[in-house]
């Protein structure tokens, strides 16, 4: 059976204000009533598969940071999902050690064992259709492939991974072997990209043997093997947790997956997947997925709109109602702390705002 990674150390900064960093997006009730972490290990839950139709899946693994645990194992207890193991990072190094943290410590206990890693910042409305689409990825994996999850662009989005097809899959099967893998691309470059018609993005999701996931490693980021294996070696066992050494892991370098590994090798397959998928890693993508009325406004919480057009307003607190009157293309949420007002295509720059804070203490 697969074992899904969840990884869920990120810290979500342009989802402020309602996303802290004593609790970041993925563990809040961003769309719906679970939240995304829930939704992720719900997707990937042991008793998800339906027989015959998706492949099984164990325990979830969590990679996480140390301030989640206890957020994480509740959260998890609530859908009944018991945790196989959970990892804590002494801080957080980005995706690429968590990686390939989860894969040495799952090879060390099964040399076959192969794993999904799972970001926790999905919405994927159709799991039952994205199990499927892991099951169609396994006889790539069987051939040592890493396969990564190719959504069809709909703009030229500069957030994301975008993924070069090698051949044009038949309607809804692969997986196809990949060109290239380019990370978040400059807007001309995004644009080249939308236009050409043989990329797709790159959902953030890879497939693969736990042992050749090391190995891609030891290809393409060598400098980031011997620092996670030491502070593998030297975890502690704490109340349940596997504590990372703190000091071999602060000499890990800093780095994602997709830099670290997936843009050098030259291993990749990629299963697309059209059933609907959204990175929910600002405001405007909330709005998009959150369904909006016919003029535009998506309403969360005490809050009215009044004339208003492209808008998200969203009230955080039963305390206090949120108007917007004659709005065009923003986007406002009331915590009882803080409030943001931002227009709609700047939501990625709410990043800045929290910088700035943190600055001034
Ligand atoms: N445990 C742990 N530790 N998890 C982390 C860390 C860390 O240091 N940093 C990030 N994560 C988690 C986040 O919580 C999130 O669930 C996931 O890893 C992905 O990190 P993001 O920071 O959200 O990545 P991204 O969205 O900018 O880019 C990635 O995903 C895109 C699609 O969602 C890339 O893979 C892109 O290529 C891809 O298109
Ligand atoms: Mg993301």
């Amino acid at each position: 059976s697969i074992v899904p990674v969840l990884l869920s150390g990120g810290s979500g900064t342009r989802l402020w204000p309602l996303s802290r960093k004593s609790y970041p997006k993925q563990f809040a009730p961003l769309l719906g009533d679970l939240t995304l972490f829930q939704q992720a290990a719900l997707r990937f839950a042991p008793d998800a598969s339906q027989a015959g139709a998706s492949p099984a899946f164990s325990a979830p693994l969590v990679v996480t940071g140390s301030d989640f645990r206890f957020i994480v194992v509740e959260q998890l207890a609530e859908l009944g999902i018991d945790p196989g193991a959970v990892i804590i990072e002494p801080e957080g190094r980005n995706t690429a050690p968590a990686i390939l943290t989860a894969a040495f410590y799952l090879m060390a206990r099964d040399p076959d064992a192969i794993m999904l890693v799972a970001p926790s910042d999905h919405a994927i409305p159709d799991a039952l259709a994205f199990r499927e689409a892991v099951g169609r990825g396994l006889p790539a994996v069987e051939k040592g492939r890493i396969v990564t999850f190719g959504i069809t662009p709909d703009r030229a989005e500069t957030g994301y991974g975008y993924v070069e097809l090698g051949a044009r899959p038949a309607a809804s099967e692969g997986p196809v072997d990949l060109v290239r893998f380019v990370e978040k691309p400059d807007s001309a470059r995004a644009e080249a990209m939308c236009a050409s018609g043989n990329f797709l993005w790159n959902a953030g999701i890879f497939l693969a043997r736990a042992a050749d996931m090391v190995e891609a490693f030891r290809l393409h980021a060598p400098d980031v093997v011997d620092p996670v294996a030491e502070a593998l070696k030297k975890a502690t066992a704490d109340l349940g947790f596997l504590r990372l050494a703190p000091e071999e892991y602060a000499r890990v370098p800093s780095i994602s997956v997709d830099y670290a590994v997936m843009e050098k090798a030259d291993n990749l397959a990629v299963v697309p997947f059209s059933a609907g998928w959204s990175d929910l890693g600002g405001w405007d993508a909330v709005w998009r997925e959150q369904g909006a009325d016919a003029d535009g406004v998506a309403l969360t919480g005490p809050a009215e709109a009044i004339g208003c057009t492209d808008t998200l307003l969203r009230a955080e607190s039963d305390a206090q109602v949120l108007v917007g009157i004659g709005l065009d293309n923003i986007v406002a949420v009331a915590m009882p702390d803080a409030v943001l007002v931002a227009p709609k295509d700047r939501a990625q720059d709410v990043k800045l705002a929290v910088e700035l804070l943190k600055k001034r203490g």
